[in-house]
């Protein structure tokens, strides 16, 4: 990711881009293309398909999808009037979009559905390492199975993802019950929390009437006594979200997928039910969360539409990018096999027909427009990683013969232009 540079000696006025809203330059697009390149690889494997939905929605879907109460929808969301008409966002997040679309076409008749998309989100947060208001996410939402072993086997999914990029990521679990079960919890936790307020930050006070849920989830080291003496959901969960919470358990020990219970583990989004999981990794310091999801067995119906049991997650792709820089798995960019060094103006010409008719035939190759200095186009074709160059002048252009140099080996042999797309094949 690359942040703007630049002296500004020169004449014009020089605009940056938007804070938090970051270039991904050509050096870097290899590991974003392995990154969604493996993840359309894994998730066919599970029969996930790919949609695309718009970047913009209408702001009431987030509002009454992810919640009016989060900090996504509350504070951080991308808010605009399309010409005093119609009260527009730039989508927070992918599920709510995904499940608009899927009620809007009338996925629903088809039965069960399991789809995925990738695509840049915007939260208007404080940027620092890890959080851009301008991020990616690769996100799958399965619809129309409530049966716990559908989260394991997403669960799963997820990690034969990280595993085949050679990631490790934590996988942390939890329930966060459904309507039978939360509501009574939410007031034994509101009171408890009232009565130990004294002791905590500013933001978790702010939080107790508003989402105390997201309480829990409160870094500030000053809180931590009092939120770990706190009531568990997880001891409070009703017999039939135990139960799933047990299955989903029991599929992932199946699956051989490892997972530490985290009875403190919520999500910064309203709509979850029962399963709650997030991926993290060391190697990202604060924001440490690579992917999160869980369960949304309502938020189809809250949308208008059946009821629809769902769950989904995403994962931010500028994270599993630096996760993937650290680990030092490089994506090989696609070197030019040959390039064409001109003589003369004669062999210019033969250069850039050549190229074409290589091109023509899937071999990458390269030549410099400028000519000049047979010497500077050498090092240029060396920068650009060529694997061969091959010389051309009057000469080469009279005989059909010219030399193939190996710009590793320096080792020179003769071949015949006619022959040179046998010969650099493969
Ligand atoms: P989320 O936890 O808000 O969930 O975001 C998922 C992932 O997106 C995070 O784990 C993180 O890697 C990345 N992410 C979030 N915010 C930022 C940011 N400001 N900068 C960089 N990366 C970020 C959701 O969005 C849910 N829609 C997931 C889901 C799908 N649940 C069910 N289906």
């Amino acid at each position: 990711m690359h942040h703007g540079r630049g002296s500004g000696i020169y004449a014009g006025v020089k605009i940056n881009g938007v804070k938090g809203m970051n270039d991904v330059l050509p050096a870097d697009v290899a590991r974003w293309h392995e990154m969604e390149s493996v993840a359309r690889e894994v998730f066919a494997l599970y029969g996930y398909r790919e949609v695309r939905t718009p970047a913009v929605e209408h702001a009431a879907l987030f509002a009454r999808g992810v919640g009016e109460a989060t900090d996504i929808v509350n504070k951080e969301m991308y808010v605009f009037e399309d010409k005093g008409e119609e009260l527009l966002a730039l989508r927070p997040e992918g599920t709510a979009g995904t499940v608009r679309a899927f009620i809007e076409h009338g996925a629903f008749v088809e039965g069960p559905q399991k789809w995925f998309y990738m695509g840049p989100m915007f939260r208007r947060e404080r940027p620092q390492k890890g959080r851009y208001r301008q991020f990616h996410q690769i996100g799958c939402e399965a619809f129309g199975v409530a049966e716990p072993y559908l989260d394991a086997e997403q669960i799963a999914l997820l990690a034969d993802y990280f595993a085949r990029l050679g990631v490790t990521a934590e996988l942390k679990l939890n329930s966060v019950g459904d309507a039978q079960c939360r509501p009574a919890y939410l007031a034994d936790l509101k009171a408890y929390l009232v009565a130990n307020q004294g002791a905590l930050c500013a933001d978790c006070k702010d939080r107790i009437e508003r989402n105390p849920l997201r309480v829990l989830d409160c870094k500030v080291e000053s809180c931590q006594p009092v939120l770990e003496k706190a009531p568990r959901l997880l001891e409070r969960l009703c017999e039939p979200c135990r139960t799933h919470f047990d299955q989903v358990k029991a599929g992932l020990d199946a699956l051989g997928v490892a997972y530490r219970i985290e009875p403190r583990l919520v999500r910064g989004l309203d709509y979850y039910v029962r399963t709650a999981y997030e991926f993290t990794s060391d190697a990202l310091g604060s924001q440490s969360a690579v992917a999160g999801g869980g369960r949304y067995d309502r938020l189809v119906e809250t949308l208008g539409g059946p009821p629809t049991p769902g769950i989904g997650f995403a994962l931010g792709e500028e994270r599993l990018s630096m996760i993937l820089e650290k680990v030092g798995r490089a994506a090989p960019e696609r070197r030019p096999a040959v390039f064409f060094v001109s003589a003369d103006a004669t062999g210019a010409l033969e250069g850039l027909r050549l190229a074409a008719a290589l091109r023509r035939a899937g071999i990458a190759c390269e030549l410099d427009p400028r000519g000049g200095k047979m010497k500077a186009q050498f090092k240029q074709a060396e920068r650009v990683g060529a694997r061969w160059a091959v010389v051309l002048g009057g000469n080469e252009v009279a005989t059909g013969q010219a030399k193939l140099k190996d710009l590793q080996t320096r080792e020179e042999t003769p071949v015949a232009l006619s022959e040179l797309a046998a010969r650099v094949a493969g």
